[in-house]
């Protein structure tokens, strides 16, 4: 069975001395998501990640980003070997914002994906609609192909390690969340687009979560059902009562 997951997202928040605060009161948050067999992972600034893998135990520490290739004349960017260094295992890749802002394509993703793979290292995906292309009805196109283009011709075993994360841009920091009814056929939509391409085996073991607005009052209602494998938390993961709000919400 597929156990919860819950992972913030800072994004572009806290200093390394606020991530260092958060990660002092971590320890009883994560006594109590072991009891309840919840994985928790938090995506800091590349600025924290040292920060925070070394003040914190029990909690995944990942990369927002990551550059595909080892190294060379790629000014501003942070390569895979650097952050395993740092004892790093897991990047967000294809989050729509960075997808809007930085020109981030599914082939793009698809890069990084399969570095990381062959790093040994796990990547959590972000797929999502924007609200014009909801409004079109276009939603499972568009998910489909950057499900398809994202991770196409992965090894299986590899690829059962791939966690994905859906979250429609409409639903990112506005307060509009998507229904759970929404969250739950989409996901089930991105599990059978992964079992076309892989076989119910290995769609079984990928973890897809749901984010967008996900708050300690509405978290329940998508994490109750098991389609959902958990949530990607951004606004609400930045306050550790937040945090422990949103665990305690699931247990
Ligand atoms: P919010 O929870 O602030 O809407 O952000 C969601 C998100 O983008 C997580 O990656």
């Amino acid at each position: 069975m597929r156990k919860k997951i819950l992972f913030g997202n800072w994004k572009m928040n806290k200093t390394n001395e606020e991530a260092l605060a958060f990660a002092k009161v971590t320890p009883s948050i994560v006594k109590l998501a072991k009891e309840h067999d919840v994985i928790l992972g938090i995506a800091p600034s590349y600025l924290a990640l040292e920060t925070l893998k070394k003040g914190t135990e029990g909690i995944v520490i990942a990369a927002q980003n990551v550059h595909y290739l080892d190294h060379g004349a790629y000014t501003g960017e942070v390569s895979i070997p650097m952050l395993k260094a740092i004892g790093i295992d897991t990047a967000l890749i294809g989050h729509s914002e960075r997808r809007t802002y930085d020109n981030e394509t599914n082939e793009k993703c698809h890069l990084k994906i399969v570095s990381l793979l062959q790093n040994d290292m796990v990547p959590l995906y972000c797929v999502g609609e924007t609200l014009e292309q909801f409004n079109a009805k276009k939603t499972k196109e568009i998910v489909e192909t950057q499900v398809i283009e994202g991770l196409k011709d992965l090894d299986e075993e590899a690829m059962k390690k791939v966690i994905v994360a859906y979250e429609p841009v409409w639903s990112i920091g506005t307060g509009l969340n998507a229904s759970p009814e929404i969250a739950i056929d989409i996901i089930s939509f991105i599990r059978k687009t992964i079992e076309k391409m892989y076989g119910k085996d290995v769609s079984e073991a990928v973890h897809i979560l749901y984010g967008g607005s996900v708050k300690p009052n509405n978290i329940h209602s998508y994490l109750a059902n098991e389609e959902i494998d958990g949530a990607l938390v951004g606004g609400a993961s930045l306050e550790v009562e937040s945090f422990r709000a949103l665990l305690t919400a699931i247990i």
